[in-house]
């Protein structure tokens, strides 16, 4: 869990549910690049030899296999432009997921990832980690595809969620970079005390 003054304060501007729906849009954009400096901390890198004005020198550079970022959508999307930001050299891959809100079980509408994942390390965006349902699933789809490495960012977790990814992907190189771990989830299944539903939040409802 990143723990930090900074990323407190924007999603303490995040959960006050008078911040209007633009002001929430940059802070998760905002968000998502404090956090992917710690969630790439591991990135792997190739070494290369340069030419300073001075001297020559060995660097490094990201992006051999390129990584691949996976927003879930909706709300994931509100979270990519921070990424490849940071990420310039990332490929991106799209998974679209709606919870049922009766079940709390995810239904995928849409799917576009590279046919093998085996040399990728990946990234997936999602902002809210309630049950652990879209998040699952979504690792599912990259797993089969045979990736070895998976991050996952999101801006607040349930621990419900997080114990059941845990349990999913037991035995996996996967790594969970949290924003905040919340209390629980109430009996919506939403987490408490939370943001609300963050596509609503970032595009309102449709
Ligand atoms: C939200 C959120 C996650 C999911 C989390 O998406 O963005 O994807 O719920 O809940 P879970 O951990 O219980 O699966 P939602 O299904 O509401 O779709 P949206 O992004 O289009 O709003
Ligand atoms: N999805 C959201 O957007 N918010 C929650 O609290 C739970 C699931």
């Amino acid at each position: 869990m990143a723990d930090h003054p900074l990323i407190t304060h924007k999603l303490t501007v995040m959960r006050d549910q008078r911040t209007p729906s633009p002001v929430f849009r940059q802070l998760t954009e905002e968000l998502v690049t404090l956090l992917a400096y710690e969630a790439t901390r591991n990135v792997r890198v190739t070494p290369v030899e340069i030419q300073t004005p001075v001297t020559s020198t060995i660097g490094v550079r990201i992006g051999d296999p390129r990584p691949l970022v996976v927003p879930i959508l909706r709300a994931g999307l509100g979270m990519l432009d921070g990424m490849v930001k940071l990420l310039p050299s990332a490929e991106v891959g799209f998974l679209g997921m709606a919870r049922n809100e009766e079940t709390l079980e995810p239904t995928t509408y849409a799917e576009r990832l590279p046919e093998d994942l085996s040399d990728r390390e990946c990234f997936v965006l999602d902002p809210m980690l309630a049950t652990g349902g879209s998040l699952g699933a979504a690792m599912d789809f990259l797993f089969r595809r045979g990736a070895k490495d998976v991050t996952a960012i999101c801006l607040l977790a349930a621990p419900e969620g997080v114990a059941a990814i845990e349990k999913q992907v037991e035995g996996r190189d996967v790594t969970l970079v949290l924003g905040a771990l919340d209390e629980r989830l109430n009996e919506k299944g939403y987490i408490v005390p939370g943001l609300g539903d963050a596509g609503d939040r970032l595009y309102g409802t449709v």
